[in-house]
């Protein structure tokens, strides 16, 4: 059985810990942490779990001392990805596997994070950082077979097709950005959903892991939306591979006829391209915390 530590307990860390001790799969906790306070022993209860998600602050930060075997990464992402990457190659380097939802160390480090994988041959999975509960890299690993993957085109951020949806049929921005908020699909701070930063990282991952790259956020051109964005627009990750390899993230004019645009306002999905086998396109109506933390589960459950 899988020990796991939980690092972050906010909506995902505890829709996962729900998960668990609903369906019980091969894995359990035996530490949690979040920015107030850490909780371990080999030994842990469900209601020692939800004592520690309701009082994180009367569980003092120490030495971590009980053992486990995979670390998931389900803290805010940080502003460079330094410290996630940081975290992982410890973490590799002392035998533990990784589990993420975070996106920041693998949209800026990559190549750091690869290479501590393959020195230490420990796995990191990742689905859940790209579109939350869609499985993107899972369904191409266990049902493509090895047909390489020639392009991508996904819907990967929803707060911002939301409000652009919403401001389409007639909504402001103000108010299509306060129903997304009351929805709990929005963070409280959205700008990185806005800017495009968000669906940039999501980019970088997807060129690197579908495409064989080794880009870094900083290496790439991104926008995001504008109070005044144009009807029929999302914002949308295109890439193109090949000898001509190129990726786009940013609001995007589409035909009345694209499948894209009649999709609920909350949908998330993509359209995978192969070479050799006909393309997949794969969509789930909704995408919150739930959903993500079973993306999460199931790469848990994989390693
Ligand atoms: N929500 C989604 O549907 C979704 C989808 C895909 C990916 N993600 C990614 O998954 C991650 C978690 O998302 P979320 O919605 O659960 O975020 P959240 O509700 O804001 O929770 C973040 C958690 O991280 C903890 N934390 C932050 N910095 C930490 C540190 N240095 N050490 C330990 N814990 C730390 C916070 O601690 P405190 O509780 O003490 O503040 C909090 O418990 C994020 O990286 C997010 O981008 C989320």
């Amino acid at each position: 059985m899988k020990r796991l530590f939980i690092a972050g307990t906010g909506n995902v860390g505890r829709n996962l810990v729900g998960l668990i001790n609903e369906y019980k799969p091969d894995a359990r906790v035996v530490a949690m942490e979040n920015r107030r306070g850490l909780i371990q022993s080999p030994h842990m209860t469900a209601t020692d779990q939800e004592m520690f998600l309701l009082h994180p602050e009367r569980y003092p930060k120490g030495e971590v001392e009980v053992d486990y075997d995979v670390y998931v990464d389900l803290r805010t992402a940080s502003l460079n990805g330094r410290i996630e990457m940081e975290t992982y190659r410890q973490q590799m380097e002392s035998g533990k596997s990784i589990v993420t939802a975070n996106k920041s160390g693998l949209a800026n480090y990559w190549p750091e994070i690869m290479a501590a994988s393959r020195s230490t041959e420990k796995p990191i999975l990742y689905e859940a950082t790209v579109a939350g509960g869609l499985p993107i890299f899972s369904m191409i690993r266990h049902s493509a077979g090895y047909f390489p993957v020639t392009s991508f085109r996904g819907i990967v951020n929803l707060t911002a097709n939301f409000i652009l949806k919403k401001m389409a049929s007639g909504s402001s921005f103000e108010s299509a950005a306060m129903e997304a908020t009351k929805l709990g699909i929005a963070e409280t701070n959205m700008d990185d959903d806005l800017s495009g930063k968000d669906s940039a990282r999501k980019a970088v991952i997807l060129g690197n892991s579908l495409f064989g790259k080794n880009l870094r956020l900083s290496g790439i051109d991104f926008s995001g939306i504008r109070r005044d964005s144009i009807s029929n627009g999302m914002l949308l990750v295109i890439i193109e591979g090949g000898d001509h390899f190129s990726l786009r993230s940013g609001v995007v004019e589409l035909n009345d006829s694209d499948p894209f645009l009649s999709m609920k306002p909350t949908a998330m999905a993509a359209e995978i391209g192969f070479m050799g086998r006909a393309g997949i396109s794969i969509s789930e109506v909704f995408d919150g915390p739930l959903e993500t933390a079973s993306a999460v589960l199931s790469d848990i459950i994989e390693i």
